[in-house]
């Protein structure tokens, strides 16, 4: 379906023709000033240019033409050259009506389906998930959704760390404590017994390996030594981090799962191994290789770069691969089995020059065809009150799901007093309101700035937050089951009877647009703000209207209509978010 100003750029284009202008002229947006108009046309400014003549007669012109077209109940020429736009009533009303038939509620769908991977999540193997994965993970999965949304191929690969240094330290770790362990004997044999692991060994021992390789130089040599012997192939090892990885995409999946979150693929860095080799050797072929110290290196400055920009290591002098070698490879495998149109990464943003360099190389390796996307969306951190990157009580790193335990628990205090919610529904409805204003929280925000995880804030039943958000539907629901009439129904709208009402219908018909908008920028927050908008726009419009006490039979049906319609794009917009609406609150 088309978007509202596709439409109107052609009833405005076809003006500007019939008047002897270019029809590209007639570029509609939505009015900068609500109070005046709709919708606007800057073309004339444009026109005047090309045509040399004053825009105010080029506007003047066009306007006359267009007073006889339905679809507006005005077109004005205003000075110096604008052209302010308000839409008839039958017009609304049908494109309305138009987008509650459309399978995608008017979210225009992309003509030619493009396949896209995104790299998100970026959780590592017996680490322990923290807060900065959290927002990889939610801003991932709602692009994902949102590219799905828009008629395109998503494929979402969490894109595990699992093959670097922290296993290596597990490993070493674990050979100390359980030295009698079959798997550390050098004639270890594929199918010997391994000792099965629980989540809480893992995450203790890492934390623990990691603070004693800092000043144990042994240690730290042990270490890197286990890595090395796991990357090149030592049985004992390779059983072993199988068995840390079970355990591990076990407690993952759970985390993400609480989240809302899933991922179609489970790749880790450690699939990307067998594709070294074909990458080595098409650097090689390129001559791109330099050495370096024994290292291997290629060089991905630019004349134009104003900032040094070092070249990317690809084999250290130890032999081992790091992780551009990782995520070079992973563009090789994922060219193989997608051949995808873009390939998208989430991480924070200080990651930005590792995604340059990779992205430089694999352009010149020709690892990708030139007019596939290569891009990287940095986000900036979550911070506490004082404005420094969150952290527990006791000044360490919060794990996720001690988190997502905190808001929970918030959740339902705050719940606490509501007369809807009792008994065992009430821990479920807490857990989603406080997942609710957790991801709303990080989502309204645009993804390349920090924000301040405030917590009361999030939880507000006022406000651009989750709860209101969630609040608004169970509003609806209800005064749907007070009128007697079920959630799925649907209602076509008769007319427009207040100016309340001609607002809510006017974010109906810019959500398409504002879709498409947030999937070009990679930018979430659009849709929070569309969500927000259009729940406190209902809000104004049920606060102005007494539906159930409405007297007159086919207003009260066109409003119920109306609602049954907002209720379905909330749901919209939520489910983009990969936040659950919950019945009642
Ligand atoms: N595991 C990495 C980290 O925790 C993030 C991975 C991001 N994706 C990638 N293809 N490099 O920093």
């Amino acid at each position: 379906m088309e978007t509202i100003t596709q439409i109107l750029r052609r009833l405005v284009g076809d003006a500007f023709e019939a008047c002897g202008y270019d029809r590209g002229l007639g570029a509609v947006t939505a009015s900068d000033r609500a109070d005046l108009c709709q919708f606007q046309c800057n073309g004339a400014f444009a026109a005047a240019k090309q045509y040399r003549k004053a825009p105010l007669q080029i506007a003047q012109e066009v306007a006359q033409r267009l007073t006889e077209e339905k679809a507006f109940s005005s077109a004005q020429a205003m000075k110096p050259g604008f052209l302010n736009l308000t839409l008839s009533t039958s017009f609304l009303l049908d494109n309305v009506n138009a987008i509650a038939k459309d399978a995608h509620l008017g979210v225009p769908q992309d003509q030619i389906p493009q396949t896209i991977v995104l790299d998100y999540g970026g959780a590592n193997v017996a680490k322990p998930l923290h807060v900065g994965h959290l927002r990889s993970a939610i801003i991932g999965e709602s692009l994902k959704r949102l590219a799905r949304a828009c008629g395109n191929n998503a494929i979402g690969d969490v894109h595990l760390g699992d093959w670097g240094l922290q296993i290596g330290l597990v490993i070493a770790e674990l050979s100390q404590r359980y030295p009698q362990w079959r798997c550390f004997d050098t004639d270890f044999r594929e199918g010997d017994e391994i000792p099965q692991l629980d989540v809480d060994l893992l995450n203790e021992v890492y934390p623990f390996a990691s603070k004693k390789s800092k000043t144990d130089e042994n240690f730290n040599e042990l270490a890197h030594r286990a890595t090395y012997e796991l990357q090149n192939g030592r049985v004992g090892y390779l059983a072993l981090w199988k068995e840390i990885m079970r355990v591990s995409v076990v407690d993952l999946k759970e985390n993400y799962g609480k989240l809302g979150v899933t991922f179609d693929l489970w790749y880790g860095e450690s699939d990307a191994d067998k594709y070294i080799p074909c990458l080595m050797s098409q650097l090689e072929e390129k001559g791109l290789l330099r050495e370096s110290d024994g290292a291997l290196v290629v060089d991905v400055a630019e004349e134009s770069d104003k900032a040094p920009m070092p070249p990317v290591l690809v084999r250290k002098s130890d032999n081992s691969s790091i992780y551009a070698t990782t995520d070079l490879a992973t563009i090789i495998q994922r060219q193989r089995d997608f051949a995808p149109d873009r390939i998208w990464y989430f991480t924070d943003k200080r990651q930005e020059l590792h995604f340059t360099q990779v992205f430089r190389c694999a352009r010149k390796a020709g690892l990708v065809p030139a007019d596939t996307e290569l891009s990287f969306t940095g986000f900036g951190t979550m911070n506490g009150s004082d404005g420094k990157p969150y952290k527990t009580r006791d000044g360490g790193v919060m794990r996720l799901s001690d988190l997502i335990e905190m808001v929970v628990q918030a959740a339902q205090q705050k719940l606490e007093g509501s007369e809807y919610v009792a008994g065992t529904d009430r821990e479920e409805i807490a857990r989603k309101v406080g997942i609710a204003a957790l991801k709303f929280g990080d989502l309204s925000n645009h993804c390349s700035k920090d924000y301040i995880f405030d917590l009361d804030k999030f939880l507000s039943f006022e406000g651009k937050t989750g709860t209101y958000l969630l609040y608004t539907v169970t509003r609806i629901n209800s005064i749907l089951k007070k009128a007697g009439v079920g959630l799925e129904v649907q209602i076509p709208l008769h007319g427009v009877y207040t100016s309340a009402e001609e607002e809510l219908l006017l974010k109906i018909l810019m959500t398409g647009e504002i879709f498409r908008r947030a999937l070009d920028e990679k930018a979430p927050n659009y849709i929070c703000e569309n969500a927000y908008q259009l729940a406190s726009s209902f809000s104004r419009f049920y606060h102005d209207n007494h539906i159930l006490q409405e007297t007159d039979v086919e207003k009260r049906e066109s409003w119920i209509g109306l609602i049954l319609l907002v209720r379905r794009m909330l749901l919209m917009h939520l489910d983009i978010l990969g936040i659950e609406a919950v019945e009642s609150m």
